[in-house]
Protein backbone atom coordinates (compact mmCIF):
# COMPACT_ATOMS: atom_id res chain seq x y z
CA UNK A 1 0.00 0.00 0.00
CA UNK A 2 0.89 3.76 -0.79
CA UNK A 3 2.77 5.39 1.99
CA UNK A 4 1.25 8.64 3.05
CA UNK A 5 3.59 11.63 2.09
CA UNK A 6 5.36 12.92 5.71
CA UNK A 7 4.67 16.78 6.11
CA UNK A 8 8.00 17.95 7.46
CA UNK A 9 7.64 21.56 6.31
CA UNK A 10 5.06 23.74 5.72
CA UNK A 11 5.28 27.00 4.10
CA UNK A 12 2.55 29.28 4.41
CA UNK A 13 1.46 32.91 2.19
CA UNK A 14 -0.79 34.49 4.79
CA UNK A 15 -3.13 36.72 2.05
CA UNK A 16 -6.09 37.96 2.66
CA UNK A 17 -6.03 40.28 6.05
CA UNK A 18 -6.94 43.64 4.29
CA UNK A 19 -10.35 41.61 2.39
CA UNK A 20 -11.22 40.18 5.45
CA UNK A 21 -11.42 43.38 7.26
CA UNK A 22 -13.38 45.30 4.39
CA UNK A 23 -15.82 43.09 4.34
CA UNK A 24 -16.69 43.73 8.08
CA UNK A 25 -16.38 47.41 7.16
CA UNK A 26 -13.07 47.29 9.30
CA UNK A 27 -9.78 49.33 9.07
CA UNK A 28 -7.35 47.00 7.23
CA UNK A 29 -5.09 46.77 10.53
CA UNK A 30 -7.92 45.06 12.37
CA UNK A 31 -7.39 42.42 9.57
CA UNK A 32 -3.99 41.95 10.88
CA UNK A 33 -4.89 41.67 14.20
CA UNK A 34 -6.99 39.23 13.86
CA UNK A 35 -4.18 37.43 11.20
CA UNK A 36 -1.64 37.73 14.47
CA UNK A 37 -4.16 35.44 16.36
CA UNK A 38 -4.53 32.99 13.69
CA UNK A 39 -0.33 33.15 13.44
CA UNK A 40 -0.67 31.86 17.32
CA UNK A 41 -3.41 29.43 16.41
CA UNK A 42 -1.92 27.43 13.53
CA UNK A 43 1.75 27.70 15.13
CA UNK A 44 0.30 25.63 18.69
CA UNK A 45 -1.12 23.21 16.06
CA UNK A 46 2.00 22.89 13.95
CA UNK A 47 3.91 22.19 17.10
CA UNK A 48 1.66 19.33 18.42
CA UNK A 49 1.93 17.89 14.96
CA UNK A 50 3.78 14.38 15.07
CA UNK A 51 5.84 15.16 11.66
CA UNK A 52 5.91 18.78 11.62
CA UNK A 53 9.29 20.36 12.26
CA UNK A 54 9.33 23.99 10.28
CA UNK A 55 6.68 26.42 9.41
CA UNK A 56 7.70 28.74 7.73
CA UNK A 57 5.41 32.55 7.48
CA UNK A 58 5.20 35.19 4.97
CA UNK A 59 4.91 37.96 7.71
CA UNK A 60 6.44 41.14 5.72
CA UNK A 61 7.87 41.05 1.58
CA UNK A 62 10.37 43.54 0.51
CA UNK A 63 7.47 44.40 -1.69
CA UNK A 64 5.80 45.66 1.50
CA UNK A 65 7.34 48.96 2.28
CA UNK A 66 5.33 50.11 -0.64
CA UNK A 67 1.93 50.00 1.15
CA UNK A 68 0.94 53.58 3.16
CA UNK A 69 3.13 54.08 5.75
CA UNK A 70 0.46 54.01 8.45
CA UNK A 71 0.30 50.40 7.91
CA UNK A 72 3.49 49.60 7.43
CA UNK A 73 3.86 51.38 11.12
CA UNK A 74 1.17 48.85 12.41
CA UNK A 75 2.33 45.84 10.71
CA UNK A 76 5.75 46.43 12.80
CA UNK A 77 4.22 47.22 15.73
CA UNK A 78 1.80 44.62 15.65
CA UNK A 79 5.16 42.49 15.14
CA UNK A 80 7.07 43.89 18.05
CA UNK A 81 3.76 43.23 20.27
CA UNK A 82 3.04 39.92 18.99
CA UNK A 83 6.82 38.72 19.78
CA UNK A 84 7.05 40.09 23.05
CA UNK A 85 3.79 38.89 24.20
CA UNK A 86 4.33 35.45 22.15
CA UNK A 87 7.25 34.31 24.77
CA UNK A 88 5.31 32.47 27.02
CA UNK A 89 3.62 30.54 24.35
CA UNK A 90 6.61 29.79 22.53
CA UNK A 91 8.11 28.27 25.82
CA UNK A 92 4.94 26.56 26.45
CA UNK A 93 4.95 24.53 23.24
CA UNK A 94 8.60 24.29 22.82
CA UNK A 95 8.70 25.90 19.63
CA UNK A 96 11.90 28.11 18.42
CA UNK A 97 12.07 31.34 16.47
CA UNK A 98 13.89 31.71 13.50
CA UNK A 99 13.73 34.56 11.06
CA UNK A 100 14.33 34.84 7.34
CA UNK A 101 15.34 38.31 5.39
CA UNK A 102 16.90 41.45 6.05
CA UNK A 103 16.18 42.82 9.04
CA UNK A 104 18.41 45.87 8.82
CA UNK A 105 16.04 48.13 7.82
CA UNK A 106 14.05 47.26 10.46
CA UNK A 107 14.01 49.61 13.84
CA UNK A 108 16.62 48.72 16.46
CA UNK A 109 14.14 48.16 18.45
CA UNK A 110 12.40 45.54 16.58
CA UNK A 111 16.04 44.16 15.83
CA UNK A 112 16.08 43.89 19.61
CA UNK A 113 12.93 42.47 20.34
CA UNK A 114 13.60 39.80 17.42
CA UNK A 115 16.92 38.83 18.71
CA UNK A 116 15.65 38.30 22.58
CA UNK A 117 12.41 35.78 21.09
CA UNK A 118 15.34 34.12 19.30
CA UNK A 119 17.65 33.63 21.69
CA UNK A 120 15.03 32.90 24.68
CA UNK A 121 13.56 29.79 22.42
CA UNK A 122 16.95 28.56 21.06
CA UNK A 123 16.87 25.55 22.80
CA UNK A 124 13.27 24.56 21.84
CA UNK A 125 12.75 21.82 20.15
CA UNK A 126 8.93 20.92 18.84
CA UNK A 127 9.06 23.35 15.77
CA UNK A 128 10.81 25.85 14.12
CA UNK A 129 8.70 28.89 13.27
CA UNK A 130 10.54 30.60 10.44
CA UNK A 131 9.26 34.42 10.11
CA UNK A 132 9.76 35.46 6.51
CA UNK A 133 10.63 39.41 6.80
CA UNK A 134 11.33 42.07 4.85
CA UNK A 135 11.92 38.76 2.90
CA UNK A 136 11.86 38.20 -0.72
CA UNK A 137 13.23 35.14 -2.39
CA UNK A 138 15.46 37.00 -4.69
CA UNK A 139 16.88 39.09 -2.31
CA UNK A 140 18.12 36.01 -0.54
CA UNK A 141 19.41 34.20 -3.23
CA UNK A 142 21.38 37.09 -4.01
CA UNK A 143 22.57 37.67 -0.83
CA UNK A 144 23.86 33.97 -0.56
CA UNK A 145 25.36 33.91 -3.76
CA UNK A 146 27.54 37.01 -2.70
CA UNK A 147 28.19 35.13 0.69
CA UNK A 148 29.67 31.78 -1.26
CA UNK A 149 31.97 34.40 -3.25
CA UNK A 150 33.05 36.23 -0.54
CA UNK A 151 33.64 32.89 1.55
CA UNK A 152 35.60 31.98 -2.04
CA UNK A 153 34.09 28.71 -2.35
CA UNK A 154 32.85 27.19 -5.79
CA UNK A 155 29.14 27.97 -6.29
CA UNK A 156 27.17 24.78 -5.63
CA UNK A 157 23.51 23.45 -5.10
CA UNK A 158 25.17 22.55 -1.53
CA UNK A 159 27.21 26.00 -0.66
CA UNK A 160 24.32 27.69 -2.17
CA UNK A 161 21.80 25.99 -0.21
CA UNK A 162 23.77 26.57 3.10
CA UNK A 163 24.49 30.11 2.31
CA UNK A 164 20.48 31.17 2.94
CA UNK A 165 19.65 32.95 5.44
CA UNK A 166 18.63 29.67 7.14
CA UNK A 167 20.16 26.33 6.17
CA UNK A 168 18.14 25.51 3.05
CA UNK A 169 15.30 22.70 4.06
CA UNK A 170 13.11 21.75 1.02
CA UNK A 171 9.47 22.94 1.65
CA UNK A 172 7.08 19.96 1.49
CA UNK A 173 3.82 21.84 1.21
CA UNK A 174 3.05 25.34 0.60
CA UNK A 175 -0.67 27.19 1.12
CA UNK A 176 -1.71 30.60 0.08
CA UNK A 177 -5.23 31.62 1.33
CA UNK A 178 -7.33 34.24 -0.04
CA UNK A 179 -7.66 32.42 -3.44
CA UNK A 180 -4.21 34.29 -4.94
CA UNK A 181 -2.45 31.63 -6.72
CA UNK A 182 1.25 33.13 -7.10
CA UNK A 183 4.17 32.73 -5.45
CA UNK A 184 4.58 36.49 -4.76
CA UNK A 185 8.38 35.89 -4.39
CA UNK A 186 8.24 33.66 -1.52
CA UNK A 187 10.73 30.49 -1.42
CA UNK A 188 12.01 30.29 -5.22
CA UNK A 189 14.86 28.06 -3.84
CA UNK A 190 12.94 26.06 -0.85
CA UNK A 191 9.79 25.27 -3.15
CA UNK A 192 11.40 23.41 -6.17
CA UNK A 193 9.48 19.91 -5.26
CA UNK A 194 6.66 21.33 -3.01
CA UNK A 195 3.67 20.70 -3.18
CA UNK A 196 0.71 23.48 -3.59
CA UNK A 197 -2.15 24.01 -2.47
CA UNK A 198 -4.88 27.38 -2.60
CA UNK A 199 -7.71 27.88 -0.35
CA UNK A 200 -10.05 30.85 -0.94
CA UNK A 201 -10.14 30.92 2.74
CA UNK A 202 -8.83 34.62 3.84
CA UNK A 203 -6.17 34.23 6.54
CA UNK A 204 -8.23 35.90 9.34
CA UNK A 205 -10.80 32.78 8.76
CA UNK A 206 -7.79 29.76 8.48
CA UNK A 207 -8.32 27.58 11.51
CA UNK A 208 -6.38 24.24 12.54
CA UNK A 209 -9.46 22.15 11.36
CA UNK A 210 -9.17 23.60 7.60
CA UNK A 211 -5.12 23.04 8.33
CA UNK A 212 -5.96 19.87 8.93
CA UNK A 213 -7.99 18.98 5.83
CA UNK A 214 -5.36 20.20 3.47
CA UNK A 215 -2.66 18.01 4.95
CA UNK A 216 -4.57 14.61 4.34
CA UNK A 217 -4.84 16.50 0.89
CA UNK A 218 -0.83 17.00 0.82
CA UNK A 219 -0.48 13.74 2.13
CA UNK A 220 -2.53 11.57 -0.59
CA UNK A 221 -0.96 13.29 -3.29
CA UNK A 222 1.69 11.50 -5.65
CA UNK A 223 4.91 13.40 -5.27
CA UNK A 224 7.67 12.11 -7.96
CA UNK A 225 10.69 14.10 -7.47
CA UNK A 226 11.19 13.61 -11.19
CA UNK A 227 10.89 10.66 -11.30
CA UNK A 228 8.07 7.78 -12.67
C1 LIG B 1 -1.50 39.78 3.66
O1 LIG B 1 -2.79 40.30 3.78
C2 LIG B 1 -0.81 39.83 4.91
C3 LIG B 1 0.31 40.57 5.16
C4 LIG B 1 0.96 41.44 4.19
C5 LIG B 1 0.95 40.53 6.45
C6 LIG B 1 0.81 39.27 7.23
C7 LIG B 1 0.71 39.65 8.64
C8 LIG B 1 0.00 38.99 9.59
C9 LIG B 1 -0.69 37.73 9.33
C10 LIG B 1 -0.15 39.50 10.98
C11 LIG B 1 1.09 39.76 11.72
C12 LIG B 1 2.12 38.73 11.63
C13 LIG B 1 2.72 38.16 12.69
C14 LIG B 1 3.80 37.17 12.48
C15 LIG B 1 2.35 38.49 14.07
P1 LIG B 1 -3.15 41.57 2.89
O2 LIG B 1 -3.05 42.77 3.75
O3 LIG B 1 -2.27 41.61 1.67
O4 LIG B 1 -4.62 41.25 2.55
P2 LIG B 1 -5.41 41.74 1.23
O5 LIG B 1 -4.72 41.08 0.06
O6 LIG B 1 -6.77 41.23 1.47
O7 LIG B 1 -5.32 43.23 1.18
Amino acid sequence: MKQPNTLRHLAVIMDGNGRWANERGLKRTKGHEEGAERVRDITTYCALHPTIESLTLYAFSTENWKRPKMEVDFLMRLLDRYLTNEIPVYMEHNVRLEVIGDIDRFSKKLQKTIAKVKGTTANNTSLTQVLALNYGSRDEIIRAVNRVIDAGEAVTEESLGAALDTPYVDADLLVRTSGEQRLSNYLLWQLSYAEFIFTDTLWPDFKPDELETLIDQYEGRERRFGGI
